[in-house]
């Protein structure tokens, strides 16, 4: 072997790589020179010359300089702003590849922490029947620095953009026509938003200098029940201002229900603020789930694709197998969900939680279904758990990407319940936790991918574990 081919890779250098398959972050992945190559912008099945930008031992993060031969089983992708947009980084994938690269991530996360048994294994991705037009929200930001696509004349309007930041480009966002994984209406209330700015002359949010009026705006459609929600964040409350916006867009798109406004003067772009002015309709929108009501309002967490909520719920509910007669724990219980849906099956249901605000939500929500069955505990579920006098049959934990506190493994294993659902946003940390609880008896007996975010990487999953004799 030639030294040039024997030394290992620096940044710089450039490469031809077939492009095997893509990670968690959606990057595509190739092994090359005894190195595993992670190269943004690469498409699984592609040959790209990339380049290298940095390596760490056996890691080398590469970027894509050019596609030399594509996979033939790529698709056109459905979006005109695919590429541009920081969204959807698998949309030119044919779903089943989505689906089997996403499976293929899933197992490996396992195999690496020998989390599951022999004959345990992993069940193909339960698929969204829609993978367009899934997302029942969506947060745009308003900004100064418009990004500029290539083939746009020199000179173009740049000084004002509402729609997704650019990808890899934080201070530049991309003007969202239309959004192919947003509902037809929130595509209306996108481009009257966008219209009635430019009319009214309001300023947007430069993130450098920290000034203008507008800054994101939020849209939530009810996946369940349609209603429409908007909210508008800004820097001020200028009412002077904001309420002839408002009204200007509701009457462009009356199906809004409710239009909301928040009120954000920090520098951090987040979408929510220190004040929140309801200036049209009851300032929530309705999601029916496993036959309870819930209401969502503009803070509110729910998962952003009903549709595949209610298939990942409904398994959640079979795999806990309620008879009516079991106490089940929930543990993350965030606004309730998975409690209250239990809770029409089961004979009492304790959600632990954290967050107040979510607590609250979970409680208004049970009180207007009628659920007595059920009671929520504010608290870091380490210490809230502890001070439980009555333990459970059931368990179901539904924790953060971070997956379970450490702190938590063992007094839950030991908790003696006779099975445990874990629904898992991060097959990683699931895989991990998975093990860390072997040694006490626990066992994986069924695990269920469930694609809740087509063209994306991310994926959840069901697993039912069941203690060893
Ligand atoms: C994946 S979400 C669960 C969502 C929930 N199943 C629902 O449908 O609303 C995780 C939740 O864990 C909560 N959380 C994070 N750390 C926590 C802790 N130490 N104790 C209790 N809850 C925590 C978060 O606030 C969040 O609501």
């Amino acid at each position: 072997m030639s030294d040039q081919a024997a030394r290992k890779p620096r940044p710089g250098d450039e490469e031809e790589l077939v492009i095997e398959r893509f990670d968690e972050s959606g990057r595509g992945v190739a092994h090359h020179k005894q190195c595993i190559w992670s190269v943004l912008r690469a498409r699984p099945g592609s040959t790209v010359r990339v380049k290298a930008l940095r390596r760490r031992r056996h890691e080398v993060e590469a970027v894509a300089l050019s596609t030399l031969a594509t996979d033939p089983r790529a698709v056109a992708p459905s979006c005109a702003h695919f590429g541009a947009c920081g969204g959807c980084t698998l949309q030119d994938l044919a779903y089943a590849q989505q689906l089997a690269g996403k499976h293929a991530l899933v197992v490996a996360s396992f195999q690496r922490h020998a989390a599951l048994d022999e004959g345990v294994d992993v069940l193909p991705v339960l698929g969204a029947t829609h993978t367009e037009r899934y997302r029942n929200k969506m947060e745009f930001t308003f900004g100064n620095r418009r990004w500029i696509a290539p083939h746009e004349p020199q000179g173009a309007a740049d000084g004002f953009a509402l729609g997704m930041h650019a990808a890899g480009l934080w201070q530049k966002v991309v003007a969202i026509e239309s959004c192919a994984i947003q509902t037809d209406v929130g595509n209306r209330v996108l481009a009257a938003a966008r219209a009635e700015a430019l009319a009214q002359n309001l300023e947007p949010w430069c993130v450098k200098r920290h000034e203008g009026l507008l800054r994101h705006m939020v849209v939530r459609v009810s996946g369940t029940t349609g209603e429409v929600l908007v909210n508008l964040v800004t820097s001020r409350a200028e009412p002077e201002r904001i309420g002839p916006y408002v009204a200007a867009v509701i009457a462009r798109v009356p199906e809004i229900g409710t239009f909301v406004q928040t009120v954000n003067s920090q520098a951090a772009t987040v979408s929510y603020g220190e004040a929140e002015l309801v200036h049209h309709g009851p300032g929530w929108i309705r999601e029916v789930l496993g036959g309870v009501e819930f209401r969502v309002s503009a803070q509110s967490f729910f998962q952003t694709n009903s549709a595949q909520a209610a298939r990942l719920f409904e398994l959640v509910a079979r795999e806990a197998a309620p008879t009516g007669a079991e106490r089940i724990w929930d543990l993350y219980s965030g606004t309730g969900t998975i409690s209250l849906i239990l809770a029409r099956h089961a004979r009492e249901v304790v959600g632990f939680e954290l967050v107040p605000a979510a607590v609250a939500d979970a409680r208004s929500n049970a009180e207007r279904n009628g659920l007595t069955n059920v009671r929520f505990v504010e608290g870091d579920v380490v210490e809230t758990t502890r001070r439980e006098t009555e333990f459970p049959e059931v368990v179901v934990v539904d924790p953060p990407r971070a997956g379970l506190h450490p702190k938590l493994v063992e007094p839950l294993a030991r908790v003696p319940a006779r099975r445990m659902v874990y629904v898992s946003c991060k097959h990683s940390s699931a895989a991990r936790d998975l093990a860390a609880l072997r040694p006490y008896g626990w066992r994986a007996v069924r695990v269920q991918p469930v694609d809740l975010f087509p063209h994306t990487p991310h994926v959840e999953c069901v697993i039912t574990l069941e203690r060893a004799p």
